[in-house]
């Protein structure tokens, strides 16, 4: 949405001018998947899909909020914000609210609308980007000084408690702390970060969404983080580790008769995957594109076959891409069940790509594969009107 028809859009339904812009990002991971909650590295990187928020300062008892395409209006009492944990729409924004005031951040009444360009239930975080730009706003209209990496603590706490989603710590810190075209390097054991440029020289990434309905990925998201918790306490009476994220491949290899069933796939997936983060980022460096298309495949079939976290739509639309020649890797990114795939494309091949493995999906599907036009931008922004 144009800036022009957003403020249009504020001023019909808030009656006053929009003051301020406040975005957050959506994001992609490069490798890294499901093991942020194991205290692995992820390597996820900020997306132009952004929520961006249009506010206004009322000093009002009362946050509202309009969110773009939705009739009506939102209204949270800011003395109230701990009731609002069964919203449909607004629960995000309660929740982040709700934990800012329990830490301190004075609440003040505002009116805000929200045009988020994260597609909902994507795997491209627009429940993070939601949850960072509210955080951002709050505290920018509370006018107290905030730190990014707690604003991104602070969403995920919402996340977490509020909305009920027990995600990692991926999705809110790329929201906040991403930068232009550079993937972060997150440890996510003790929040060290590194910024890698994100240079593909002659590949793009292109960003598909498989479109399939969304069902029950919270449900599922959180047994597999029940999974490999059993997993990491089994290993801890043969072995003093803190997560999981902390054993070699050798290391596994020495316990992995300990393990049963799923849960030692499970535990596999995350010990293998933390390795080739590592080798990802090596061949990056190196700028060995061939190398990390590879590991995004070896990534993709670790988390069909060890997670169980794809699904044929995934995996159909990864298959039609890796068939592709121009094409070095693909594969699911985000919680999964549905969602988006990134592939590495050559960038004189992009649109025949998009052509071939759209019909081919859909032919085989039966619907369509979405693909965004991304690039690789800042976390957080902030922009007076
Ligand atoms: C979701 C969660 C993240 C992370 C990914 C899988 O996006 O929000 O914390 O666990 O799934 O890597």
């Amino acid at each position: 949405m144009e800036l022009m028809d957003a403020k249009k859009e504020f001023k019909a339904i808030f009656g006053a001018d929009a003051e301020d812009l406040f975005t957050a990002a959506g994001r992609i991971n490069v490798i890294g998947e499901h093991v942020d909650y194991c205290g692995g590295k992820v390597f996820p990187a900020a997306l132009n899909l952004r929520c961006n928020v249009y506010g206004r300062k009322t000093g009002a008892d009362v946050i509202r909020i309009a969110l773009k395409g939705i009739e009506g209006i939102i209204t949270l009492e800011i003395d109230k914000l701990d009731s609002y944990k069964n919203l449909k729409l607004g629960n995000y924004q309660a929740g982040v609210a709700y934990y800012l005031q329990e830490e301190g951040t004075p609440i003040v009444g505002c009116d805000l609308f929200y045009d988020c360009t994260v597609p909902f239930g994507s795997g491209l975080s627009s429940s993070a980007a939601i949850e960072v730009a509210t955080a951002v706003t709050l505290s920018e209209y509370a006018g107290v000084a905030y730190d990014k990496v707690k604003l991104a603590l602070l969403s995920q706490k919402a996340e977490n408690k509020y909305a009920g989603v027990n995600c990692g710590i991926m999705d809110q810190f790329a929201s906040a702390m991403g930068k232009k075209d550079h993937a972060v390097l997150l440890d996510c054991s003790t929040l060290a970060y590194e910024y890698v440029p994100l240079k593909l020289g002659d590949y793009a990434i292109v960003v598909a969404n498989c479109n399939k309905p969304h069902n029950l990925v919270e449900s599922k998201y959180n047994v597999r983080r029940q999974e490999v918790e059993t997993a990491l306490k089994i290993i801890q009476t043969v072995k003093p580790v803190t997560c999981l994220a902390e054993l070699t491949p050798d290391d596994f290899n020495e316990v992995k008769h300990l393990l049963a069933g799923v849960v030692c796939k499970r535990a596999e997936h995350v010990v293998m995957e933390c390795a080739r983060v590592n080798e990802a980022v090596k061949a990056l460096k190196a700028g060995d594109i061939v190398e990390l298309g590879r590991l995004l495949n070896e990534s993709h079939y670790s988390l069909r076959d060890l997670y169980e976290v794809t699904g044929k739509e995934l995996d159909a639309l990864s298959a039609f891409a890796r068939n592709e020649t121009e094409c070095l890797g693909s594969r699911m990114i985000g919680a999964g069940f549905g969602g988006c795939t990134i592939s590495i494309v050559k960038k004189t091949a992009v649109e025949g790509f998009i052509r071939r493995v759209g019909k081919a999906y859909f032919d085989s599907i039966g619907y369509r594969a979405s693909f965004y036009e991304t690039s690789i931008e800042d976390g957080i922004t902030v922009t007076k009107l």
